[in-house]
């Protein structure tokens, strides 16, 4: 399972980008807006970060097919390769995802609620959907039960187009679809951080290191020369 970050605070990108395995970052108008600032000059800075390797989403924000390609244009103009332009999975979302498929522009279906909006959204020739677990779960529905029917959807139908689970509240539910075999899942900072948030686990790192000092009078093993 890839694992991307789903937010635009430059700072946690920068963190989580030095310490942790991330794929790239998504970002959508609403955090986009959070950051404060032209919203170009976020993705711009947020592309320097993590440099051209690895894959960074942003939204057409129009909501004409038009506009949509032009959106899509302007986003791939200003990002470079390893971009994947989000479209909403809407009817004019689709009539946009087959005409951007065809000019080699890599789409993700996004505002995924239900498992045939993921459907036609991969039919049109969208290469990752984005179901929205958390908010699928205070809409009275079972977020990770819809994720896990598109995975299998997009499995038992041969789709090339992958799974990008969104909108998560806490490392339980990214841990059940890793293990059901998601291909991607995009997390906020804090959900992501909270992955290794364990008093345990700092209690051990640190039990080795001073029983290491009691033995040695040293706190690591190049010390000991
Ligand atoms: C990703 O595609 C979505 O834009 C995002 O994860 C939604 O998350 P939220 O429900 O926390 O706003």
């Amino acid at each position: 399972m890839k694992l991307f970050i789903d937010d635009a605070n430059l700072e946690a990108i920068r963190e989580l980008i030095e310490y942790y395995p991330i794929d790239g970052v998504t970002t959508n108008p609403s955090i986009l807006a959070k950051a404060g600032r032209d919203p170009r000059e976020t993705l711009k800075m947020i592309r320097d970060i993590i440099g051209d390797e690895r894959i960074i989403f942003a939204q057409a924000v129009a909501l004409t097919y038009e506009g949509m390609l032009e959106d899509a244009h302007m986003i791939m103009d200003l990002l470079g390769r390893n971009t994947v332009v989000k479209i909403p999975s809407t009817p004019t979302g689709f009539k946009a995802m087959m005409a951007l498929k065809k000019e080699g522009i890599t789409t993700c279906g996004t505002v995924v609620y239900t498992p045939m909006q993921a459907y036609l959204a991969a039919k049109a020739g969208a290469s990752y959907v984005a179901p929205y677990v958390n908010r699928i779960d205070n809409m009275g529905y079972n977020g990770i039960g819809v994720v896990k029917q598109i995975q299998d959807i997009l499995e038992n139908n041969d789709m090339d187009c992958e799974v990008l689970a969104a909108s998560f509240k806490n490392s339980q539910q990214v841990l059940e679809l890793a293990e059901y075999g998601i291909g991607s899942a995009t997390c906020g900072s804090d959900v992501i951080r909270a992955f290794v948030k364990n008093a345990a686990i700092d209690g051990a790192v640190q039990d080795f290191v001073d029983d290491f000092e009691k033995l040695t009078g040293k706190t690591s093993m190049s010390d000991l020369d």
